[in-house]
């Protein structure tokens, strides 16, 4: 460490906090962002092996998976009654209906007599009839008919119902749990529900929904999104416009934590001025031509930031009907990153919320799927447009093939991720400490992560004995 440079240890960055940054903008934001809990987590190594161990992912698998609260699909991928949705993971399989106008249900999705899958896709019907011997249920999961019941005196010459999944709904979202003894979806989201209030997300539509297969534990998929100081080696292009070394990271609870990043702004390692036009071009992914464009021009004396929070402010209300005169600045332009253990991301804000999903391909320790939403507000005079279906990437298509679906620099910024991943898992394996050093305060949630894992892991061994 003798050339090594050295510096000292503080409890966040040096430099300007991201409440200072809030503090100087023109139309403020709700005290939601204001600096939340940072308790005091150790700061000890984990083990690399825990990425790409196959014993540790079955512990995943066994303990994890069936205690947690998993995002399946939004409310309006089964509008109508019958209408399903087939959730995989992790070898499990679930059919998510539509059984009453308010009611959505999730059943197992294999035959209870020799377990053949009983649906493989999305869609309508009255009925779930096993393809193998006839086997039959009603879309809500009840019995309906056994052909060979004359065979069944187990079943008194019928069959049970099929076994369910418990369901919960939040701002149209559809979370599923296989513990039905689970704590309720309210308590583990904790603060967090209040924080969204103001987003309406039941009156947001998906407008994009991309599922992209990734060479990487679902592991460092998930948590490649849970910290921004990776902008600086992956996202350069986004220095210009992105504090991201002053982001703020909060944990609300052991399930919720929260990263708050602004942009509009530029990032402490950028050194020399750049002007506010070089700011607003950068965030908008343009050099714009000013005299063909007189209205991409940041006025003197006004920042980027205040500049571009009434453009999309203005656009928005454009697009919407909506008036969003009450929005922060930060609500029109920052990374309000919300994630919920194990899986599942969401942005808050006004404009569109990104939405992640993050599971191992099948029962592969070392491949994982992303899902990447975007939610938007559905027009104040309607007509609710229709739900994006899926589009599936696999390892070899980048995702700067969605670029249409999720615009081009959004598509940009998640193929660098997607580039970068496999070499993670890859230098994982290679690892000469087989450790993984965590900073102390910005990787303080993938901490956390780990610290959930290993209590779910604990927990369920122990009741085994
Ligand atoms: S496995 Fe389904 S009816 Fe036999
Ligand atoms: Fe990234």
């Amino acid at each position: 460490m003798a050339n090594g440079k050295i510096q000292k240890i503080s409890e966040r960055s040096p430099f300007e906090s991201y409440e200072d940054i809030l503090n100087n903008d023109t139309v403020p934001s709700p005290d939601y962002l204001k600096e939340g809990p940072n308790p005091d987590i150790k700061s000890d190594p984990i083990s690399a092996s825990r990425y790409h161990d196959q014993d540790f992912f079955n512990k995943e698998v066994k303990y994890v998976w069936p205690k947690v609260w998993q995002w399946v699909c939004r409310e309006e991928d089964i509008p109508n009654i019958g209408d399903h949705h087939i959730f995989n993971n992790v070898g499990k399989s679930l059919i998510i209906v539509r059984t009453k106008e308010k009611e959505i249900k999730a059943l197992v999705n294999s035959c209870l007599h020799r377990g053949r899958q009983i649906l493989a896709d999305d869609g309508n019907l009255d009925e779930f009839r096993c393809a193998f011997h006839g086997l039959s249920w009603n879309f809500d999961g009840t019995f309906k008919e056994n052909p060979f019941g004359w065979d069944c005196p187990q079943w008194n010459g019928g069959a049970p119902d099929l076994p369910e999944a418990k369901v919960e709904l939040w701002g149209g979202f559809v979370f599923v749990n296989m513990d039905l003894d689970a704590a309720p979806l309210s308590t583990v989201l904790g603060p967090m529900s209040a924080h969204f209030e103001r987003y309406d997300l039941s009156n947001r539509y998906k407008a994009a929904h991309i599922s992209k297969k990734i060479n990487a534990n679902w592991k460092l998929s998930t948590e490649a999104f849970m910290e921004s100081h990776h902008v600086l080696g992956t996202h350069p292009q986004g220095l210009p416009m992105t504090g991201d070394i002053n982001s703020q990271y909060d944990t609300w609870n052991d399930y919720v934590g929260r990263q708050l990043s602004a942009h509009t702004v530029k990032s402490p390692h950028i050194k020399h001025d750049i002007s506010e036009q070089e700011i607003f071009n950068a965030f908008t992914g343009a050099d714009h031509d000013l005299d063909k464009n007189p209205e991409m021009r940041v006025p003197e004396g006004v920042t980027a930031r205040t500049f571009t929070a009434q453009m999309f402010r203005d656009n928005l209300s454009n697009e919407t009907g909506y008036d969003y005169s009450h929005a922060g600045d930060a609500e029109m332009v920052d990374s309000l990153i919300y994630n919920v253990f194990p899986n599942y991301s969401i942005w808050a804000g006004m404009t569109f919320n990104t939405i992640y999903r993050f599971r191992p391909n099948g029962l592969d320790p070392n491949t994982s799927i992303m899902d990447i939403v975007l939610l938007k507000p559905v027009p104040k005079n309607g007509p609710r447009p229709e739900p994006a279906s899926i589009k599936h990437l696999d390892f070899h298509e980048p995702v700067t093939d969605a670029s249409d679906e999720l615009g081009a620099g959004l598509a940009m910024v998640f193929e660098q991720d997607a580039i970068n991943l496999p070499y993670v898992h890859d230098g994982l394996r290679a690892s000469g400490t087989q450790k993984v050093e965590f900073s102390n305060y910005m990787e303080k949630r993938l901490r956390m992560h780990h610290i959930m894992h290993d209590r779910l892991i604990k927990e369920g061994e122990s009741k085994e004995g």
